[in-house]
């Protein structure tokens, strides 16, 4: 009798233990491409320095310059398309020569399947690079436990206005 009890329960040990370890790696992959629309001219700003918005025009290469922002993220590269997605959190030219900014940033989905989760980014962005990586080290809502890498690069760049558009490639494995 004993013993069929402890087989029973070893039974149900054993279901729950491989039902939960099948879910923990059940991770679903999710890829998208984005278009950050980012302006740090003086019209229409989502981008400023920290603590005090300069007079001019920024300087994205001096070491210890910090930056705030809110820039729209899209799904087509076209100005003035509706925003699936807001780009909030700052980041601080981190080395010396400039080239560097330690990006740590909120995606927070407005529009869509996944309106009202975030991913958060956190990394370091090469300025000099074609292309740059930061890693997704978290995220809410749909994006729970999510993990991954960003890519970024600069597709439009348009001098007078201070105004680019950046392709923002997104991979994320999440429940
Ligand atoms: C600022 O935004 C308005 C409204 O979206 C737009 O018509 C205008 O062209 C923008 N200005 C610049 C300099 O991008
Ligand atoms: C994004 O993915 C597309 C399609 O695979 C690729 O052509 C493009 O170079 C990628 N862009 C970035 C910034 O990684
Ligand atoms: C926003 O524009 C500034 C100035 O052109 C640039 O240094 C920064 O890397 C841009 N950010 C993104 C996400 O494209």
């Amino acid at each position: 009798m004993a013993s069929i009890k402890t087989g029973f329960y070893l039974l149900l040990f054993l279901t729950t233990f491989t039902y939960s370890r099948a879910k923990l790696c059940h991770l679903k992959k999710t890829e998208m491409i984005l278009y950050y629309q980012n302006y740090s001219g003086d019209q229409n700003t989502t981008t400023v320095e920290i603590p005090v918005p300069s007079t001019g025009p920024l300087d994205f290469t001096k070491f210890g310059a910090a930056f705030c922002t809110d820039d729209p993220i899209t799904e087509v590269i076209k100005e003035g398309s509706s925003p699936i997605a807001r780009s909030r959190g700052i980041y601080i030219i981190s080395s010396l020569d400039g080239s560097q900014a330690q990006m740590i940033m909120s995606i927070i989905f407005i529009n869509g399947k996944y309106k009202g989760s975030t991913l958060e980014m956190q990394g370091s962005y090469e300025q000099s690079e074609k292309v740059s990586e930061v890693a997704v080290v978290g995220g809410t809502g749909k994006f729970r436990l999510a993990r991954g890498y960003v890519t970024f690069k600069t597709l439009y760049y348009d001098p007078v206005r201070v105004y680019s558009a950046t392709q923002t490639n997104i991979t994320v494995l999440h429940y």
